[in-house]
């Protein structure tokens, strides 16, 4: 795999990035990932603003222009030969050559830019999606800025392995009574033929996928509601669902051992699945 750091193109074995880079070091950096069907790209446009959003909360500098990015994600689809797949990108703060908790100078120290591919066909027909995930609630103990996509995914990967302990897919966290999201995906559910989701604020990840799920939601007359809910409205509900730029829409069948509906992915759910990739295919 070729993969991309720092302006340049190299082997994966050739690609390093310093110990003091604060992304080691503190989980200082953000990151985006943008799925890959039929050798395109989707939804680049709405990752490269949600990235432009993160570095400015943090105070950090773009390590380049959103023309350059793209080019780059072009390029190493091309090389990776990528027809169905995810692009990652990470961009940390650097380092000035040690440890301080002080933001070193941003006039003389570079952020780092790292980029890969991964290759996943079956993205879009996809096993998982066809049997509907299993997912059990656990307790919300992030930071409260989840609305910046940094790379401190150390409890959203403790999540996952405390689903998979439990013998399900993922986990939903949960705050003050109510969902906040899944681990790496916004959370529905839909009750009498209505969607619910949590509102957008700094509790929750804004997902590009959400926004373009709720739109073609509206489009196809559905009605959405955005609202706090807890996870007994999501057990009682007729179907629930995941969206993120990896998974895309993912019906939920269970919740916390509680089967919805008759255990298969409801028809809502299953439909914008169709739909979103309809139109980004
Ligand atoms: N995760 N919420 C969280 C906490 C996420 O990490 C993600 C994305 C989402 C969905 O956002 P989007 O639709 O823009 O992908 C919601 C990515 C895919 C990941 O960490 O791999």
């Amino acid at each position: 795999r070729t993969v991309y750091v720092n302006g340049q193109y190299l082997p994966e074995t050739e690609a390093t990035v310093s110990i003091f880079d604060r992304g080691f070091l503190m989980a200082d950096g953000v990151y985006e990932v943008t799925s890959v069907l039929d050798g395109k790209l989707i939804d680049f446009d709405g990752h490269a603003v949600r990235l432009e959003r993160s570095l400015n909360e943090l105070d950090m500098r773009a390590a380049c222009t959103k023309e350059e990015l793209l080019e780059i994600h072009r390029e190493l689809v091309r090389v990776n030969e990528i027809t169905e797949g995810l692009i990652y990108l990470q961009i940390t703060r650097g380092s000035d050559g040690d440890r301080d908790f002080i933001f070193p100078d941003p006039e003389t120290t570079k952020p780092t830019i790292v980029m890969f591919t991964q290759n996943k066909p079956g993205l879009a027909d996809s096993p998982a999606a066809k049997k509907g995930a299993k997912i059990i609630s656990i307790e919300d103990i992030r930071w409260g800025r989840r609305d910046i996509k940094t790379v401190q995914l150390l409890y959203p990967s403790m999540g996952k392995m405390m689903a998979k302990a439990a013998g399900a897919d993922d986990a939903w966290l949960i705050e003050d009574g109510h969902v906040t999201e899944g681990t790496s995906n916004n959370a529905y559910f839909v009750k009498n033929g209505k969607i619910v989701t949590r509102p957008l604020s700094t509790d929750i990840l804004h997902g590009i996928t959400r926004k373009a799920v709720l739109r073609m939601a509206e489009e196809a007359q559905m009605e959405v509601e955005e609202r706090l809910f807890t996870i007994d409205e999501a057990k009682e509900a007729d179907e629930a669902f995941t969206t993120s730029a990896s998974a895309f829409v993912m019906p939920v069948v269970e919740i916390d051992g509680v089967v919805l509906g008759d255990g298969t992915p409801g028809p809502i759910a299953t439909r914008l699945r169709e739909i979103y990739l309809d139109e980004s295919l």
